[in-house]
């Protein structure tokens, strides 16, 4: 099936929605969510199957830190690489906006997001304990620094699988 990846803007933000309820046990609210589309520091760039939003990763950049803010794909999508190709996008996207000094927090028992970030060059950059409300779990922050220039034009180019 033909997957696409552009800049999503805010006829997206049902689609965000659900992939963030369906992923997280504090899924941000649609209050939240909405008020990403107006910060103009913040971008969201989604995978679509077809028309179906498969994933989507939220990005800001200030000068040049940038931060990967929320980041998820769709149950039923995963495993397939879709997560692989968002997060190469944002960093491309961070990289054209500025950001050079790439930050996130994940969850310490989070392998797979992890795993994901370790292959993309993050490496651990120290914990923030208790940052989780629901249960007190440590945030594990990742650090990337990105190099000038980007290779690849990722975003609003339709692969074929
Ligand atoms: C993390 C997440 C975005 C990965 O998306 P995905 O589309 O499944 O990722 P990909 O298929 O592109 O996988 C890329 C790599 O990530 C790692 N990975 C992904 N899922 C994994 C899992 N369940 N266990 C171990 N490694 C995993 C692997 O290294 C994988 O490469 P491989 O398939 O060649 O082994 C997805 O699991 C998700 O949405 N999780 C819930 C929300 C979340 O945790 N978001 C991150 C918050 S910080």
């Amino acid at each position: 099936m033909r997957r696409k990846i552009r800049l999503l803007d805010r006829r997206d933000l049902a689609a965000v929605l659900a992939i963030e309820s369906a992923s997280f046990t504090l899924p941000w609210t649609k209050e939240m969510m909405a008020a990403e589309f107006e910060k103009d520091y913040a971008f969201f760039i989604g995978s679509f199957k077809g028309d179906i939003l498969a994933g989507f990763c939220l990005s800001w950049v200030l000068f040049d830190e940038g931060h990967i803010a929320d980041f998820a794909v769709h149950p039923s999508f995963r495993r397939k690489g879709v997560g692989g190709g968002l997060l190469d996008a944002a960093l491309e996207e961070m990289a054209k906006r500025g950001g050079r000094n790439i930050w996130l927090e994940v969850r310490l028992g989070n392998r797979a997001a992890q795993a994901l970030y370790r292959s993309r060059g993050f490496v651990p950059a120290g914990l923030r304990k208790n940052y989780y409300t629901d249960n007190g779990e440590d945030a594990l922050v990742m650090q990337l620094t990105l190099e000038k220039g980007c290779k690849n034009d990722i975003i609003q180019h339709a692969k074929e699988e």
